[in-house]
């Protein structure tokens, strides 16, 4: 699947060094995978420095975004207002909500309450109660560089067994990450989450994962939480990608809105929790790049 290149010719790269000296080593890697039968990156996947920094300067503005709406979000407040601030913040910091007009999203972040799984639709009638779970996410473009991450928010007093699912769909990406090590594979990272929902009695929703992000919003590969080790892509340094996980405290099965066609739901009506950030696949293991 590589192009093959000559060892003394210029890397694919863009280092501008000899093949030989910078990237020959590291694509044999990948190729000794490939032969085994494994999932590996394309080229394409293989943030640059420059890429890196684009998406960093990206997740700056979809860090502050997060950080505004947890000062600010309170019971009694709409998802309207939630979609007021993601708009302010973003555009003052020169970035474009990237969930804008994406695929036909009528609104600038998702705001998914208790029962709902994923994209639900900011609106002025819909207004956060105390007892109520939120997950806020928010993806930007800045410069042409994709950031994505989404958290959870408790709005007053919440049922403690819902309070847990919070935590424990945390404390699974926090597994995840630490599973983020180069030269193994999604699938070890997959089925750890997977793991720790299961010892908790939740489900993992199967058919919404993550998503390669940074030069485009959803790139290869698609990530899912549900997956065994050993299989799924391979992760190489330079590979960016999200970790986002669906965790349900009832039945995994889940229907998209008929009215709106976007908000996900649960089947059973049950809560269901998210958390999501970007995370770079270095040398040594993982860096954070939104949260
Ligand atoms: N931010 C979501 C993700 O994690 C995608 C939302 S797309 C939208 O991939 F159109 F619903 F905004
Ligand atoms: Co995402």
């Amino acid at each position: 699947m590589f192009k093959k290149l000559d060892r003394n010719a210029p890397c694919w790269c863009g280092s501008g060094k000899k093949y030989k000296t910078c990237h020959q080593r590291f694509d044999d890697r990948i190729l000794s995978y490939e032969r085994l039968g494994h999932i590996v990156p394309t080229r394409d996947l293989i943030k640059s420095e420059k890429d890196i920094l684009g998406i960093k300067e990206s997740a700056k503005i979809n860090i502050a975004v997060l950080d505004e709406v947890g000062e600010k979000i309170r019971a009694g407040m709409s998802t309207e207002e939630i979609n007021d601030i993601v708009n302010d913040i973003t555009y003052k910091m020169g970035g474009i909500p990237a969930d804008l007009g994406y695929e036909g999203f009528p609104k600038s972040v998702c705001t998914s309450i208790n029962d709902e799984v994923c994209h639900g639709i900011p609106a002025k009638d819909i207004i956060l109660k105390d007892g109520d779970i939120i997950n806020v996410d928010c993806s930007t473009i800045l410069n042409g560089y994709f950031s994505d991450s989404s958290r959870m928010f408790l709005i007053g007093d919440v049922a403690p067994e819902t309070k847990k699912l919070v935590e424990v769909v945390r404390e699974c990406v926090e597994i995840g990450l630490s599973k983020v090590i180069p030269w193994t594979f999604l699938g070890d990272m997959g089925s750890a989450i997977h793991h720790h929902a299961m010892k908790h009695g939740y489900s993992v929703v199967r058919e919404i994962g993550g998503h390669g992000c940074g030069n485009a919003f959803h790139e290869e590969p698609w990530v899912s939480y549900v997956s065994k080790p050993g299989t799924e892509m391979l992760m190489v340094p330079g590979m960016v990608f999200t970790i986002e996980p669906m965790v349900n405290m009832g039945t995994a099965r889940i229907f998209t809105d008929a009215d709106n066609g976007w908000t996900v739901r649960t089947a059973d009506g049950k809560p269901s929790a998210q958390w999501e950030i970007e995370v770079l696949v270095t040398e040594t293991g993982h860096e954070v790049l939104s949260w």
